[in-house]
């Protein structure tokens, strides 16, 4: 696993797409395909591909391809969906809700085992199969599952203390959803930001390419 350790962080957040498109394609019923296909139906070009999956020394047979099932099977096992890693989720408001719910933790490599608030009213409440625990409960918590990861849903006003905390309990990945820069002052705990905000800024951006260059063309039209 070391080897894979050494990864640039760009081929790596290739990996889960890779990994979405041949459990799409399994469930097409296709057995295999070729790099060139491959590309043809990821938008990448078929040297990116082979280079990318170079990097863990390469799944396709010249003249072959890729068989679908079994570079699924790899890159899931490089991604780690095939583990448990225990994580708990701070903040049962309107986003933690969403993501108890809707995001499928157990089919990405971890298990949601705990979700926290310090807000009273929302004490007993079931999210999904779980029951939302006081936050006072968190070192009980992990001293009894020993968590390894943690989904922080809360302001960025409460983050700090919150992760100082979890650190000391053992947490050792944030999946962290508040505007605030976590990686900072953390150098041996894995951090992963999400600004679904971001995103939309890029959309952004290549809606004002795309209209700045109509416009354009229709000023041209004009003269
Ligand atoms: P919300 O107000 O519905 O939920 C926040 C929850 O955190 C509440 O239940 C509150 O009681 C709890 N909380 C506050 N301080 C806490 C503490 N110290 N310990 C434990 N629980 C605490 O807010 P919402 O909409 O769920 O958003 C949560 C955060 O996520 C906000 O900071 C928001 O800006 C951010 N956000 C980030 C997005 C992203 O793309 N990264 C998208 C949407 C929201």
């Amino acid at each position: 696993m070391s080897k894979n350790g050494s990864i640039s962080s760009s081929v790596i957040k290739r990996l889960p797409r890779y990994y979405r498109f041949l459990g799409e394609l399994k469930k097409q019923g296709v057995d295999r395909i070729s790099s060139r296909e491959l590309s043809q139906r990821m938008k990448l070009t078929a040297s990116q591909i082979r280079q990318d999956l170079n990097c863990f020394g390469g799944f396709g047979q010249q003249g072959y391809g890729y068989h679908v099932d079994e570079l699924r099977e790899e890159i899931g096992k490089i991604l780690g969906v095939d583990r448990q890693f225990g994580t708990i989720l701070i903040g049962a408001g309107n986003l933690g809700n969403a993501i108890a719910t809707h995001i499928n933790f157990d089919t990405r490599g971890c298990k949601l085992i705990g979700i926290f608030d310090n807000n009273e009213q929302l004490i007993g409440r079931q999210v999904g199969n779980l029951t939302v625990r006081h936050t006072d409960e968190i070192p009980a918590f992990c001293n009894e599952h020993h968590p390894i990861a943690a989904v922080l849903c809360i302001p960025k006003q409460a983050i700090q203390q919150i992760a100082d905390t979890l650190v000391v309990m053992g947490i050792k990945a944030f999946w962290n959803f508040s505007h605030y820069d976590l990686s900072i002052g953390y150098d041996d705990i894995i951090v992963e930001n999400v600004h679904l905000g971001d995103s939309l800024m890029t959309l952004s951006y290549r809606l004002n390419v795309l209209t700045s260059e109509k416009e354009m063309e229709s000023d041209e039209y004009e003269q």
